[in-house]
């Protein structure tokens, strides 16, 4: 029997982002963020370790992926090979229950499982924390979908892999939840790994996004502490635009939005005016986000389906962390 892992994580969008490394070769982080897990979207992964191949073999969606993300994959297998002190090669089958690369976070999800598959395949058996570590070496923001719920990533200290981690902060089951407003999820054309350094490169901004993050960061877990959803809110909301702000600041100025993206965050607003509580923050694509309570996503979704398609309005409770699947789970 060849050894085998399945893994199934959720992704997260940050309501204080991560937007820059200060290394880039360890995805260490400029500041630390805070993320929400989502039940809606996630990836489900199995790794087999397989003495037969030659070289590493990666299936998305079960289409057979070329050179150049099949590497990106070797890359990430090989910290795991290191650390169990194999070189087997392996079969991944991974399959996004997310639009791939459009600013919807798979792959926050993506490295999560694929971590989470690899230390079952492995026998490593690494613990969360010393998981997240692993999973952020793969894409920076899956560092924090190795947890549910509300979850921080400690940006660490100077170039210490181990000390940047992730770690759960609350289970979100005080009635949060998010509606995402799919304004195109097609492929995007500037990776949010490029567009990053870009802005840390050329903008003028980007040391007043890294004081400002950090306090933002401060006040956002006294507002967690205090469950106080209305600070909650407007943090996030904030967070998200000053990180756009930074990014139309770069040369040359990046900018994710489209139209429809003005659009959602002007009907969130207008929502928001009714009396009804809801943010909007948007990351490295067009989509828009909505935080609002669970309890009043349905009339938010009533009212954001006077502009929009029903399948462009997607609700989604709060999600939980990784999870290994067992064969009888595995439906593919
Ligand atoms: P997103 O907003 O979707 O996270 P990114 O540009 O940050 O966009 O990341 C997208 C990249 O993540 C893809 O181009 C691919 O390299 C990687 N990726 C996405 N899904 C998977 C997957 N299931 N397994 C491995 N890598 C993946
Ligand atoms: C805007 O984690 O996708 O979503 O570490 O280079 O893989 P890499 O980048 P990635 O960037 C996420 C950026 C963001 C904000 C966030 O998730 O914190």
């Amino acid at each position: 029997m060849k050894p085998i892992g399945r893994c199934r994580a959720h992704t997260n969008i940050a309501l204080i982002k991560y937007w820059g490394k200060r290394n880039e070769e360890l995805f260490l982080p400029m500041n630390s963020s805070l993320s929400l897990t989502l039940d809606a979207f996630y990836t489900d992964t199995s790794v087999t370790l397989d003495d037969t191949l030659s070289s590493d073999i990666f299936y998305l969606d079960d289409v057979l992926q070329g050179d150049k993300e099949t590497l990106k994959i070797t890359n990430f297998l090989n910290l795991f090979r290191t650390a169990a002190n194999i070189e087997t090669k392996c079969l991944v089958k991974s399959y996004n229950h997310v639009p791939t690369a459009a600013g919807l976070a798979s792959s926050a999800s993506a490295f999560s499982a694929l971590a989470g598959a690899m230390n079952e395949a492995t026998g490593l058996n690494l613990d969360l924390k010393t998981l997240s570590t692993f999973a952020r070496q793969g894409s920076g923001s899956a560092t924090r979908s190795i947890y549910g719920g509300l979850v921080e990533w400690h940006m660490g200290e100077d170039d210490i892999s181990e000390s940047s981690y992730a770690i759960p902060v609350d289970d979100a089951t005080w009635d949060i939840g998010m509606i995402v407003i799919a304004v195109n999820t097609g492929q995007k054309k500037l990776s949010s790994r490029v567009g990053m350094k870009q802005t840390i490169e050329t903008s003028p901004f980007y040391s007043s996004w890294v004081e400002t993050a950090t306090s933002d960061l401060t006040k956002m877990k006294d507002a967690i502490k205090e469950k106080d959803f209305i600070t909650l809110g407007e943090l996030t909301e904030s967070n998200g635009m000053k990180m756009h702000a930074t990014m139309l600041g770069a040369f040359p100025p990046i900018s994710y939005w489209e139209p429809d993206s003005v659009k959602a965050i002007q009907a969130v607003k207008e929502i928001r005016e009714t009396g009804i509580p809801c943010y909007v923050t948007m990351d490295a694509g067009p989509n828009v986000k909505v935080l609002c309570r669970q309890s009043d996503m349905k009339q938010i979704e009533e009212k954001l389906l006077n502009q929009f398609k029903p399948e462009q309005v997607i609700p989604t409770k709060v999600g939980s962390g990784i999870k290994v699947l067992s064969d009888s789970q595995w439906n593919y």
